[in-house]
Formats: C-alpha cells, structure tokens, sequence
C-alpha cells in the first residue's frame, strides 16, 4: 500500500482546532482509502515565535519540505500584533509559501445548496456558485522591494511598498488558471488596475500572450479590480475562473468566501512545482475572539484536505467522496455558529467534524 506524510502546521488561534478535526478526517481516509497517510506537526506563526523566537524555525521548513503534503490552520493574533516585522505570525505563513516556491493559490468559492440562505447575499445571486480564484501567491507587493518605513530629517515618516511582476511569473500563474479554466466552464477573468498601475498593465499585456500562443479555446476576459470587487457582489456567477495578483486575490477572496455563506467554508490549495509539497489551508484567519470555544467551523480545513486529495495524491474519487459528505451534513442541518440559521441544528466544532466522518462511514 502507498504511504504518504501528511505536515500538520496548526498554528494559532482556531488553527489547532480545526486541524485536529481535519486530522480525524485524515485517519478515515488512511484507514478506508487506497493509500496509508502518516501525519507530524511542527511550529508556525505565533505559536512558533513564543517556543522558538521565531515565526518560520528552520526545523518546520526542513519539515515541510519533506513532507508530501501540508495541512495548515491559521497564523496570527492580537498577542503578536505589536512585534516587528520579521517576528510575527505572517511572516511564518509568507516565508514558507516563498521557501517552497507556491506561486499558485487556488481558492475555490463554491455555494453548497444547503448554505444559499447563509449567504448576506440574496439567495438567486449565490445559488449554485462555482468559480475559482486563483491567487499569484509568491510575486507583487507582498515581497517587493524597496519596502519598509523611514524617518525622514524633518520627523515625518514614509512607508514604501513596491509592486512588481516578471513576465515569467505572469505566464506560470495565468498557464495555472487557463488549464483549470479548460476542465471547467473554460472562461478566465483576468484582473488587474491596468488603468492605473504600469506593472498590472504589463500583467494584462502577458496573460494575453499565453492566451493567444497556448490557450486559444479559452475565453479570456479582463477586468478592473475595483469592478471585479463590485461584480462579485453584484452577480458572481458570471465568473467560471479568476486569475489576479497576490493582493487582489488577497482582497477578492475574501468577498468570495462570503457568497458561500461564510468564511468558514473557503479552503485553498497552494501549488508549485509538480514535486514541491502543497500547503493547503482555510482562506479564514486564527479568529481569536472565539479561538478554544468549540465554535470555528472546520469546514474549510476540511474541505482543504480534499483539495490535498485531489491534487497532491490524485485520489480524486476520495476528494469527491469527502466533498459529498460535507454536503449530506450541511444538508441535514447541522450547522456550526457562523452558518447558523433558524430551525437547523448548531453544533461545536468537534460535533462538525465526526457528523463529517459519520457521513462518510454512511
Ligand atoms: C490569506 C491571509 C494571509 C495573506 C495573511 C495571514 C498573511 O490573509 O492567506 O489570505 O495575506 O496572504
Ligand atoms: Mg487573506
């Protein structure tokens, strides 16, 4: 039987509560499925920082690097806000998509039918949503430089991010969205402020290449990010693939993950290379104010391992399956405390995650 090693980075915050029902999960599989899955934590984020001094340790990325897959929670908190920079929780989450190279992050907003009256959108504008954002997730403002703050000789201060993209960065990202683009609805919406910002401009100039040389039974669409955010509330279900830099798709995914009902439901998948080993996580944060209460849905974490499924151990039929269960206990009603609505059933987070397994078993 194959064996593969799955890293569990839970982080901070909600992050350990939602990892460990989503380790549960991983034991189902590794007891029902085709392949064995073994399983070790490490330290990042915060967590890292208060046992270590640092946010990414050394052993964590020589961990991860050796792992088939990663399974993250969430970084950050108000307890490490006041840090400098290079100490907190986030740099732990960007040094290891940098170290590992995911350049590509796919977040799928999908609206479960049991979920269309969850959303704070109207129901006709949701239901049935699918569409897929994907992220450039190791390029643009996130890590340009110059960046930093000054104090300049007269006491005022200047902070300097820098914007910045590469043609080849731009082609591996949009090459990643064309080929989702050509196993689903086959449309792409490329999104940029080519309006304003020369690097977006070039962004746009270079999706374009890829398409017209590589992609042409694509249909490629572009569209301004402030219009696109507009869109996305107005009628989302225009959208079949989104492909965006890493601050737009930062900003959209989280609108996003609204038209699913909660932030509670949006899993990612972070890709690189064929043989680099995918982060896959909740888009949501640590959510502090009810971290260690029961009340984080694990949905997304949940839903992350079966993107880990699909596109790290190509089990699709097993990601399906995971994907199906979700669906049947959404659909009987239970509900953790961000998807509640009146007449269904609330549940903790761990109750979430065996109703989860209990479904599967079914
Ligand atoms: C996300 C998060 C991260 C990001 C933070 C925690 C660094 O918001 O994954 O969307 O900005 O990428
Ligand atoms: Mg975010």
């Amino acid at each position: 039987m194959t064996a593969r090693h799955i890293l569990l980075l839970p982080g901070d915050g909600i992050g350990p509560e939602v990892v460990a029902e989503t380790a549960k999960i991983i034991g189902w599989f590794s007891e029902h499925g085709p392949v064995k899955f073994t399983t070790s934590g490490a330290l990042i984020g915060g967590a890292a920082y208060d046992a270590t001094g640092t946010p990414f340790p050394d052993e964590t990325l020589a961990a991860a690097r050796k792992a088939d897959a990663i399974l993250l929670g969430a970084v950050g908190g108000p307890k490490w806000e006041n840090l400098p920079y290079a100490s907190r929780p986030e740099r732990g989450l960007l040094g290891l998509r940098k170290e590992l190279g995911l350049f590509a992050n796919l977040r799928p907003a999908i609206c479960f039918d049991a979920l269309a009256d969850a959303s704070t959108l109207k129901r006709e504008v949701v239901a049935g949503l699918d569409i897929m954002i994907v992220r450039e997730l190791t390029g643009g403002i996130y890590f340009g430089s110059p960046r930093g703050v000054e104090t300049l000789p007269d006491g005022t201060r200047r902070g300097v991010n820098t914007e910045v993209y590469t043609s080849p960065e731009v082609h591996r990202i949009a090459r990643v969205a064309f080929d989702l683009a050509g196993k689903r609805g086959g449309k792409v919406c490329s999104v940029d402020k080519a309006n304003v910002l020369e690097c977006t401009e070039m962004w746009r100039e270079e999706v374009i290449k890829v398409h017209q040389a590589e992609y042409p039974r694509v249909v490629l669409s572009h569209m301004y990010v402030d219009n696109a955010a507009m869109q996305l509330v107005r009628n989302p279900k225009q959208f079949d693939v989104m492909v965006t830099t890493n601050m737009f798709g930062d900003i959209l995914s989280d609108i996003a993950s609204m038209l699913t009902g909660s932030l509670g439901m949006l899993p990612s998948a972070s890709l690189g290379k064929p043989d680099t080993p995918g982060v896959y996580e909740p888009v949501h944060g640590s959510a502090p104010d009810i971290a260690g209460k029961s009340l984080a849905n694990p949905i997304a974490t949940i839903l992350s391992f079966a993107m880990m499924l699909r596109y790290s151990f190509d089990l699709k039929a097993e990601a399906g399956k995971l994907e199906a269960a979700v669906k049947q206990v959404l659909a009987q009603g239970l509900r953790t405390a961000d998807i509640m609505q009146p007449g269904m059933k609330k549940v903790s987070t761990g109750e979430m995650g065996d109703a989860v397994i209990k479904a599967l078993g079914a």
